[in-house]
Formats: C-alpha cells, structure tokens, sequence
C-alpha cells in the first residue's frame, strides 16, 4: 500500500538535527516514482562467510540518501535483516539481545497479540513467511521493468553463485500511476514528515515528526535517542521494518457493500466512510458528501486536514480506516494519548492482478498489499496502531469494534456511521484482509552494512 515518501534530495537544514544522508539507505527516504513496478525477495544464509560476502557484494547497489548527482535515478535496492539473519551473519549475542524485542521474537511470535489468528495465523502463512530461514529482505523499485530486471541482475549476481546463500521467496509488486490498490483507493498520501528532511510536510498542522522516531541515533519525540543496539555503528541510521504481505477479499468487500446499500451512489458512500477517503483520495473531513477527484490529486490539500471540527464523526467516523491509523487532532483532548508518538513511515505497495471493476464474484486471485512500516519503535508505532486502534474500539468509545478495512473481524462486527437522524450501523463484518505471513526485519545504514560484511571491522 501506502507510499509517498519523503524526499531525500537536499542536504538537511533544519536547525537542531543534520542527518547523516551519506550512511541512510536511499530507500528509506526517499519519495518513489508516480507508478512503478519492483520485487522482493527473501534470501537464507547457510553459511557465514557466504553471508558476509552477500553483504559485501550488495554494499555498491545499496546507495546512500544523499542527492544523487543522476536526475534520472529513481530506482534502487533496499537490504534489511532479521533477528536470525544477523545471528547467521555471526552478530555477537550481547548485540543481537540488544534489539527490540519485537524483532527478536520474531512476528509469527506476535501473531496473537497483533490479531493473526483464524485464517491469517502464523499456521496459514505462506511458506517460508515466519520461519526461521529468513534471513535477508531484499527490495528493488523502478519506474519500468527494463531498469527493474537491470537492477535484479545486479542484486541476483550479489548472491547467485554463492554457494551458502539461497533465495527462497519472490513477490513482485506495482504501483499503478493512479496510486490505488486492490479495494480501489489511493493510498500513500498520510505520510508524516521527518524533521531534517528539509521536505516541508503536506499537513500544516503537522509539525514534522522528529527524526528519531524514524532513524535510530536522533532524538525521537521524547527527547531520548531510545533504546539503540550495540554496537552504535551497527543501529545509527538503522530503522526496523515490519513486513506484511496482505491478501484483500475484494469480491467479498464489494458484496459486503452492494447488500448494505440502495444504490450505487449510497455504496460509493459507505465505502468511503469505512475509509475515510473517497477513491479518488480525497478525504472525507474535506469532502464529506461526495468524490472530489480534484482535491484527491492535489498534495497541497488532499492531507491539510484535522477531524477537531467533526469529533463525533458526522463528516469521517471515528471508525474509518485512516482516522483510527491516525487520528490527528481527534484526540487532543485526551491528554494520556500523543498520537505523534504512533506516527509511521508506510513503505507498502500492491501485489496481484487487480479485480476488474463492477465484479463481484470472486477469480481466486492472490492480491492485495505488502504492508512495510518503517520506524524505530516497533511497539509503540506498528503495533500500537495494529492492536490498539486498529483491532479494538476502546479508543473511539465503541469498544466493540474494529477497523471495517483491516480490523481482525469474523463476522460479528459492527461499523457506526454517525449521520442525522439517527445513526446507521453496519453488522456482521466480514474479515476483508487476510494475513499471508509477515516478518520483522532491520534496515541498517550504509556503515553498519560494512561492519556486518567485515569482521575485521568489528574488532577495530
Ligand atoms: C490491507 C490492509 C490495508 C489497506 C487496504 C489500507 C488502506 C489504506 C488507505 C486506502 C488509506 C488512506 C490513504 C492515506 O491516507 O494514505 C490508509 C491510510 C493509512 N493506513 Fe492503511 N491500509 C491497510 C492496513 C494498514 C495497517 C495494518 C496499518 C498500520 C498498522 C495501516 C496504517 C495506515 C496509516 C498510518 C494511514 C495514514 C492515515 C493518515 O495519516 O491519515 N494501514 N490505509
């Protein structure tokens, strides 16, 4: 899904923090292009040395965030680690136990409490998704297939022909130059912006998140550098991922939605409201009765935007996707609650043929979204949005109730849509999303890259 980025392509500037662009995998800050296409692959370490060879053969394809001198370079490789793979590149254990728990439990651990159970538990996932054999995670984006395959190539030379290295999984995905995904709406517009980027956010009343909380080594919003693993060459400039590949019930949605409404007009409606967008991307605290495509494809204004003004959610119900992801100033008055201390990168992108529009009968397709947060906070970010806001209602004053979208629901609940003269509730919601598998993995800078290649390093 989501995946505007923010734009890494001037030195940084803002007073109180510089970061450090030369050591930043690209990936990580930098915007994507409009469409693109690329593939993940997940690759097994059998052996040391080849592992550490693999890392030193990747080093030249993983650029830094730095401004590239090239105008036309919009695609790149991003590596990142799991708990077992930075044990099988030979990590020492004082190190390794000194990552979040999260990615050392591994997220098939988490299932239960992240709300992976039924269809989507760890017993269902895709093979090898949550196993042990995970080692590296490996992202290329381009804007076409011809420089995708080219940068393949050189990702596939890094660790094809060594023996003690095997790729054991492959996802291609896609954005569509639209931005929409598989239940048809435009994602990757509410994306927080990170102080030091020099990228001026596209919510006003947002001031950028501080860098900390997306890159490790810099103050977060509590003023702390958090909890950094040792050694610092090896967290600095690091960020956690959590990877999730998605599948989307799209037939099932759109049944869901024909039953409950009169009309195509009221369906549109309802689907937005479960939302909190319209298709186009406009949001419904701006355009709260119908699609305005205009303000949808406009950056400046499809995210300037609060739900103070609307707070028992006649305009976006409290239980609308995006809101309960980030519910902005909706929870100003609840002084326990910082939502700037659950804001996330969103890195995700689409996978699988789309669902031609009008129909409704199921094609056995796999498709749907590679969820990929980015944060130094695993806990407090991912997993308190996925458990707290999104998996239960307490939040919102409906304790029964989960996210329409992607809440674990299993056909008892319930979604309120506030409206005048009373109320509509929709009941018994299906589960829309299913989890396929999902891992968490670390992403670390361009030095700690050097470091897990060389050994020498370490002891230097
Ligand atoms: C298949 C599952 C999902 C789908 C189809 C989906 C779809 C969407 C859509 C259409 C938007 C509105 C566009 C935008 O504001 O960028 C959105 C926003 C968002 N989603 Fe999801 N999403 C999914 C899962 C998740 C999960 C699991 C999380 C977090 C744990 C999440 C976090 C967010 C956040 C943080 C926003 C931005 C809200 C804002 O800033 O206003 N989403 N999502």
């Amino acid at each position: 899904m989501c995946s505007d980025r923010t734009s890494a392509s001037t030195e940084t500037t803002a007073p109180g923090v510089v970061l450090e662009l030369d050591d930043i995998q690209f990936g990580v800050l930098h915007q994507r292009p409009a469409s693109y296409v690329g593939t993940y692959l997940l690759l097994r370490i059998d052996d040391r040395a080849a592992g550490r060879k693999l890392v030193e053969r990747l080093l030249p394809v993983i650029e830094p965030a730095r401004a590239s001198s090239d105008p036309a370079r919009d695609a790149w490789v991003s590596v990142a680690f799991t708990y077992h793979g930075l044990k099988a590149l030979g990590v020492p254990q004082v190190s390794l136990d000194s990552f979040a728990p999260e990615f050392r439990q591994g997220m098939a651990a988490r299932a239960a409490d992240l709300g992976d159970v039924g269809d989507s538990g760890p017993d269902h996932w895709e093979k090898p998704l949550g196993s042990p054999e995970i080692h590296v995670a490996l992202s290329v984006l381009s804007p076409d297939a011809g420089q995708l395959e080219s940068l393949l190539d050189r990702a596939r030379r890094a660790h094809e022909e060594l023996a003690g290295v095997e790729a054991i999984w492959r996802q291609d995905c896609y954005q569509l130059p639209t931005g929409r995904t598989s239940f048809g709406f435009k994602d990757g517009i509410g994306q927080p912006a990170m102080e030091g980027s020099g990228v001026p956010g596209s919510n006003p009343d947002e001031l950028p998140i501080k860098a900390g909380e997306f890159l490790l080594g810099y103050p977060d919003e509590t003023g702390s550098t958090g909890p950094m693993p040792v050694p610092e060459i090896l967290g600095r400039n690091g960020t956690y991922l959590a990877f999730r590949k998605l599948h989307t019930r799209v037939a099932a949605y759109r049944q869901y939605l024909r039953a409950k409404a009169a009309s195509r007009e009221e369906e549109a409606l309802l689907g937005a409201k479960m939302v909190g967008r319209w298709p186009s991307g406009a949001p419904l605290a701006l355009s709260p009765e119908r699609d305005d495509p205009e303000l949808g494809a406009d950056p400046s204004r499809n995210n300037r935007f609060g739900y103070g003004d609307d707070l028992r959610g006649f305009k976006c119900p409290a239980g609308a996707h995006a809101r309960r992801a980030n519910p902005r100033d909706a929870l100003d008055h609840e002084m326990s609650v910082d939502v700037r201390l659950h804001r996330m990168l969103r890195l995700g992108t689409s996978y699988g043929p789309a669902l031609p529009d009008g129909v409704l009968e199921d094609d056995g397709a796999d498709r749907g979204i590679i969820f990929v947060f980015a944060g130094t906070h695993p806990k407090r970010q991912f997993e308190f949005v996925k458990t707290q806001w999104l998996n239960d209602g307490i939040f919102i004053g409906a304790p029964a109730e989960k996210d329409p979208l992607a809440g674990v629901n299993d056909g008892s609940g319930t979604f309120t849509v506030p409206q005048h003269p009373i109320r509509r509730r929709l009941q018994s919601l299906p589960p829309f999303v299913i989890t396929r598998g999902g891992e968490y993995c670390f992403a670390p800078g361009l030095r700690a890259l050097r470091w897990l290649a060389d050994p020498d390093t370490r002891n230097s």
